[in-house]
């Protein structure tokens, strides 16, 4: 997609040909900052750090991590310990430990002078992949849009999304927002209503996405939509996730479980949108997900820019915090999931398209 008119991924590999760039999320949407990893630990803390962020994309920058780390050392040694350390920086999202694994198996077997190149190869793969995925998630989830967009008779579908499942997320198009794009571009009128997505507020991210693409949209607190429910003002839900279960439970951004009880009081259909890398068929359930929970000072203060534009942060409050960074939504509340095979009804057709290989 564009950023500031040019088009870009989220994440590249520096004109050098061995580091790697991404946006620092965490100054965005007010700065437009790059970083430039050098190192299998600038890696790490990126993610950490949330200067990365979205299951697909933390998964793309690990993958390039491992490649940082072999650059360094091709040991055996030096591979286990480099998959450990990145995949101990984020717990919820599979798509980490599912990029690793995926270069892991393609470099293990080479002799060590060979796995650089070859963890560097891999990790382009899986980025063009990524972006041929989200895409395929677009055309698969346009048919969706268009329908009530002819039950509306042309006036605007009012689409919910919590969080940011959008590029910036991904390596390019995003999951939940790829359809919403295709369907802005084909010319039906869509409005997205942006959960802020508290206390990270990545719905920040998804508005100056769709606000660049020209998508008509508006930011509102995650208190808001069961108000807008109540209206007949949401349509339909789209939301990205960072794992999905064997029995179709689906964790995402914490927040996203009330909004699927809220679509299924209204009865709106609410539509998970994901990539096989973030199908996880080794977990059973929902329950068995590791929900991470970040630091209380994330909930006791919030950020944004002074009248210079400098970035600052204001106390909200001097109590105890709690801040679980994601929760469950039970299979039973999903609608169907969107995927690169298509539109998926159930936790055994998720079983069917997806496969576990041999
Ligand atoms: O904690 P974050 O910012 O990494 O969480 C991002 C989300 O929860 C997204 O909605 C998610 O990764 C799925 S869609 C790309």
């Amino acid at each position: 997609m564009k950023l500031d008119g040019v088009q870009t991924r989220s994440i590249w590999l520096e004109p050098d040909g061995w580091r790697v760039g991404i946006f620092d999320q965490r100054k965005l949407p007010w700065q437009t900052q790059r970083l430039v990893l050098g190192t299998m630990g600038d890696a790490a803390v990126a993610i950490a750090g949330m200067a990365t962020r979205g299951a697909p994309l933390i998964g793309a920058v690990a993958a390039y991590g491992l490649a940082l780390a072999l650059r360094a050392d091709p040991s055996e040694a030096a591979l286990a310990q480099a998959v450990e350390a990145l995949a101990a920086t984020r717990p919820t999202a599979v798509n980490l430990r599912w990029a690793l694994e995926r270069v892991r198996a393609v470099v293990s077997p080479l002799a060590p002078g060979k796995r650089a190149a070859a963890a560097y190869a891999e990790a382009a793969r899986l980025c063009d992949e990524d972006v041929a995925v989200n895409r395929a998630i677009g055309d698969a989830g346009l048919p969706l849009i268009a329908a009530l967009a002819e039950r509306k008779s042309g006036a605007p579908v009012n689409i919910l999304m919590h969080c940011n499942p959008g590029w910036l997320a991904t390596v390019d198009w995003g999951t939940a927002t790829a359809p919403v794009y295709l369907a802005h571009d084909a010319g039906f009128r869509v409005h997205v209503w942006v959960d802020e997505t508290r206390p990270r507020n990545q719905g920040a991210l998804t508005a100056f996405e769709l606000a660049g693409h020209g998508v008509p949209h508006s930011y509102i607190v995650d208190n808001a939509g069961g108000h807008y429910f109540q209206r007949g003002a949401v349509d339909m839900v789209i939301v990205g996730t960072d794992r999905v279960a064997a029995n179709g439970d689906v964790c995402n951004k914490i927040g996203t479980y009330l909004k699927a009880l809220a679509a299924r009081a209204h009865g709106v259909p609410f539509y998970v949108a994901l990539p096989s890398s973030t199908y996880d068929p080794a977990t059973p359930s929902g329950d068995a997900i590791p929900i991470e929970e970040r630091s209380g000072s994330e909930v006791a203060a919030i950020t944004g820019p002074d009248d210079a534009g400098l970035l600052v942060s204001a106390a909200v409050t001097r109590s105890p915090v709690r801040n679980p960074a994601f929760d469950v939504t039970p299979a039973d509340l999903v609608t169907a999931y969107i995927t690169e095979a298509g539109v998926l009804v159930g936790p055994q057709a998720l079983a069917a398209a997806f496969p576990v290989k041999a």
